[in-house]
């Protein structure tokens, strides 16, 4: 992972091709350490950040290696992190370190889990006073109190939003980027685009990021990004039914503060970039809530939606050079998206500024495109 030789003066502005979590995320570092920034953004509503529950779960979704690593460095940082959007903005993002319960229906199950040892083991007994009313096949749990999840749908976008707006941040929303130009020598030159207004322009820059989440390989076709569909759908519970999220598996249960319960999620890969709800997954998300906690099948439901998660064929993130210099990836952040946006934002703002220091240097390291290069 090098830094662009090259490096463009400061007043020079840094393009954010994608205006989801990830591209806001970077904008708003980057703000932070005095660069001019334009995200340029196609459609909000269907970003990741958008669309995903929000949990914070390195433990609990059961990551191992250099990924778990990432995302526990990410987790430790996104208090820090939150507190600079929450000033930025004068929003409050919805962080909530409530812990995720992983039920399994037996002890050898949950003895076997890649994070158990960062977790504390529960019996059933333990298991009924974590979760109240947690359905009967469930014998055994892990309680990753560290673990936790925020309001990304309804706090932290708006938020980061608000915040990368205060620190000068420029937006062009409806602006579908088209193309990304580089010279002879192989550096970035220009990102052409069509605006809301129908117009195409071309505009000159030397430093981007592609944060465009699993649209990515649709500028660089090369990227090995491609989409996973997920369905979900929220519940109105009863205020505090539920106390910590529930990830069972192939259905988690995220209880926001005022009681809203998010379900999630299917995960299609044969689904490309099918829009829409399907009566398989919303089956799925039903038959699976009511398995985890049978007496919310009587709570009323609110809404359901889909998104489409970034994925990389070993389903960590892509990160850094980009092989076009000036061009940095931010992408690819499958199921983990939300929890890694903190670090993701620190390490590529830190490596464009120059600024990184040598621990976010050797974080950033396995994630580079190379590794699917050789
Ligand atoms: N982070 C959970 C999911 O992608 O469904």
């Amino acid at each position: 992972m090098t830094g662009s030789p090259n490096r463009p003066k400061s007043s020079e502005p840094v393009l954010i091709l994608g205006g989801g979590l990830i591209g806001l995320a970077i904008a708003h570092q980057l703000a932070r350490r005095g660069r001019c920034v334009q995200v340029l953004s196609r459609r909000r509503s269907e970003a990741a950040g958008f669309v995903a529950a929000g949990m914070l779960a390195p433990h609990a979704e059961g990551l191992s290696g250099n990924l778990l690593a990432l995302a526990q460095t990410s987790l430790e940082r996104i208090p820090a992190w939150v507190a600079q959007i929450e000033a930025d903005s004068a929003l409050a993002c919805g962080l909530r370190p409530c812990g995720i319960v992983v039920p399994f229906r037996s002890s050898a199950e949950r003895d076997a889990y890649p994070t158990a040892a960062w977790g504390e083991p529960l019996g059933r007994a333990a298991l009924e006073r974590e979760i109240a009313g947690i359905g009967p096949s469930w014998r055994a749990g892990l309680l990753f109190s560290q673990d936790g999840q925020i309001d990304n749908r309804r706090q932290l976008m708006r938020a980061l939003e608000r915040a990368c707006v205060a620190l000068g941040v420029g937006f062009q929303e409806g602006a579908e980027v088209l193309a990304i130009e580089c010279g002879g020598g192989g550096a970035l030159e220009a990102i052409r685009l069509r605006t809301a207004a129908g117009e195409q322009q071309r505009l000159p820059c030397a430093e981007a990021v592609l944060a465009c989440g699993a649209w990515s390989a649709q500028l660089l076709p090369q990227l090995p990004v491609f989409p996973l569909k997920g369905q979900m759908l929220s519940l109105q519970a009863p205020r505090q039914a539920l106390k910590r999220v529930i990830f069972g598996p192939g259905t988690y249960l995220v209880p926001r503060a005022d009681g809203l319960l998010v379900v999630g999620a299917t995960s299609e890969p044969e689904a490309g970039f099918s829009e829409g709800l399907t009566p398989a997954g919303q089956r799925q998300l039903q038959e699976g809530l009511e398995a985890l906690l049978p007496e919310a099948a009587g709570w009323p439901p609110m809404e359901r939606w889909w998104g489409f998660r970034p994925c990389t064929p070993d389903q960590g993130p892509l990160l850094g050079a980009s092989g076009i210099r000036g061009l940095w990836l931010a992408t690819g952040h499958h199921r983990n998206g939300v929890l890694l946006a903190a670090i993701t934002a620190e390490l590529v703002a830190g490596v464009i500024c120059g600024s990184a220091k040598a621990e976010d240097r050797a974080l950033l390291e396995p994630w580079g495109w190379g590794r699917f290069q050789s």
